[in-house]
């Protein structure tokens, strides 16, 4: 199941975030996909946000940030990751037993990471242009969830 949406502002993009985070359960992973300055971090703010969390930095140099929310919110960036090995060595397995909402930007770098279900955010378009999104679920609960949305 998919859907497109086109996002015209930044603010969208964040009350995009934070309709997704109405909507995801404990365990929920988000798999964000577009170039740099595609608007995969202002998705992020904007979850983070509607869970009462104001401050969302970037993890690109961390490689993952923990916000303790509720749900708590694991927000991942594996651009600078080689592979999936990596990933495994950070622990990453604990963080995926968590129940937390786990969102991976940069996911195509580690695709064999990715669980089997799961909800992916495609995003193009840069600079001032509008963004088109395109959302794509994996297995049952996702496809619940992106018919509601
Ligand atoms: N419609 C839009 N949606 C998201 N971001 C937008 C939009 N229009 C302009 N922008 C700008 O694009 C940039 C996106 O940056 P960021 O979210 O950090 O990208 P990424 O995390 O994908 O590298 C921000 O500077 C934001 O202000
Ligand atoms: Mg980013």
């Amino acid at each position: 199941m998919e859907k497109d949406l086109l996002i015209a502002t930044e603010g969208d993009m964040e009350a995009l975030g934070a309709r997704l985070g109405a909507r995801l359960f404990p365990g929920s992973f988000v798999a964000l996909f577009g170039d740099l300055g595609a608007g995969k971090s202002v998705l992020v703010r904007g979850l983070g946000r509607y869970l009462g969390q104001d401050h969302i930095s970037s993890p690109t140099f961390t490689i993952v940030q923990e916000y303790p929310t509720e749900p708590p919110l694991f927000h991942f960036d594996a651009y600078r990751l080689a592979d999936e090995d990596e990933l495994y060595a950070m622990g990453y397995e604990d963080y995926l037993t968590r129940k937390g909402l786990l969102l991976m930007e940069w996911a195509q770098r580690v695709p064999l990471a990715l669980p089997k279900n799961r909800l992916e955010v495609h995003i193009a378009g840069s600079g001032a242009e509008p963004r088109q999104v395109r959302l794509v679920a994996f297995g049952t609960e996702y496809q619940a969830l992106l018919e509601e949305l």
